[in-house]
């Protein structure tokens, strides 16, 4: 199972494999929408709903640009029949425009910063019916509490927003239940986001995961309020968060792993070690699990140190 990055394949499925894979619905109709999200995360997410979700708690969608991860958890939703009075899927974004983002709306023109929350709910078509959209800033985004059953995130692109995830929306998910997916796992970009997932992990379990950046966790016990304690991860000494990546890593097999050691490079760039970031891609170069897929993260740890 080439793909096949972790770790406790009876978790989400009683037989092991990996089930997400086996609908032969085309792509085209699981996400139809521009969207950064490989078609094995989509497929998952889609899946996740329609066979794993229970309708006893809210999905909660962290960052999904023009709807394509929206478009998959409400199709699922939709062909699970779950059946409610209310919109099940909170869906939060800055919705504002970069200039490089064009790509992500075919036909449509924009200019910087401009709105795009309509083109979000117009591509999701009559599924926005199932879709509350909040507009914001996730650093000020607030959860009312009740049960949440999945969460996606793709919005965790600073230890602010980690932070605010974490502490505003982890205490609502339900043990032995909630799954939670970060996109960005397997990536340099984000080392508070393996930092501060990994500070929690007694917390969480990691279950079998969609291919790409996306690493999932189940809930095993209940986050109570606060847990991170204000500006969390830039108090954390230097030692603290070395030893937080490189057991992050831990948990992963081949490129995936040595792409959260990029993050641990990453980590130390941003704290001011440049050798010790230029010596963690050196080994990673050399190992026996290099794939050239983690140029892209060896490169981006390069420029960060300019
Ligand atoms: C990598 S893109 C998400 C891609 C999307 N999941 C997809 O499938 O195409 C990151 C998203 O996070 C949003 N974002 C970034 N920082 C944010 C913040 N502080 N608050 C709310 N949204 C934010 C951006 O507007 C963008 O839509």
């Amino acid at each position: 199972m080439e793909h096949f990055k972790l770790v406790h394949p009876e978790i989400l499925s009683s037989n092991g494999l990996l089930p997400w894979r086996t609908s032969t619905k085309p792509i085209s109709e699981i996400n139809p929408i521009g969207s950064m999200i490989s078609e094995d995360e989509s497929r998952y997410l889609y899946w996740l709903v329609k066979e794993y979700f229970t309708n006893c708690g809210a999905i909660v969608d962290l960052g999904p640009l023009a709807g394509g991860s929206t478009y998959s958890l409400a199709l699922g939703l939709d062909e699970g029949g779950h059946k409610s009075s209310e919109p099940v899927i909170h869906s939060y974004d800055l919705w504002q425009f970069w200039d490089d983002w064009g790509r992500f709306f075919p036909g449509k023109s924009f200019s910087h910063l401009e709105d795009i929350s309509g083109v979000f709910l117009e591509n999701l078509g009559t599924l926005s019916r199932l879709v509350v959209p909040h507009k914001g800033n996730i650093c000020e985004a607030t959860w009312n509490d009740s049960p949440i059953e999945i969460l996606f995130v793709d919005v965790a692109k600073s230890p602010e927003t980690m932070e605010r995830i974490v502490n505003e929306f982890y205490p609502a998910l339900i043990p032995g239940h909630s799954i939670v997916i970060h996109q960005d796992f397997i990536s340099a970009e984000c080392p508070w986001i393996h930092a501060i997932q990994e500070s929690l992990s007694s917390y969480f379990e990691l279950v079998d995961s969609p291919d790409d950046s996306s690493v999932c966790f189940r809930l095993i016990r209940k986050i109570p309020k606060g847990v991170l304690g204000k500006n969390f991860y830039n108090l954390l000494s230097v030692n603290e968060g070395d030893a937080l990546m490189i057991s992050a890593s831990s948990h992963l097999k081949g490129w995936y792993k040595l792409c959260v050691l990029a993050a641990r490079a990453h980590f130390h760039v941003l704290r001011g070690d440049v050798d010790l970031g230029l010596s963690i891609l050196d080994e990673i170069v050399l190992s026996p699990d290099y794939d050239v897929k983690i140029d892209y993260d060896v490169l981006l740890v390069k420029h960060a140190i300019g």
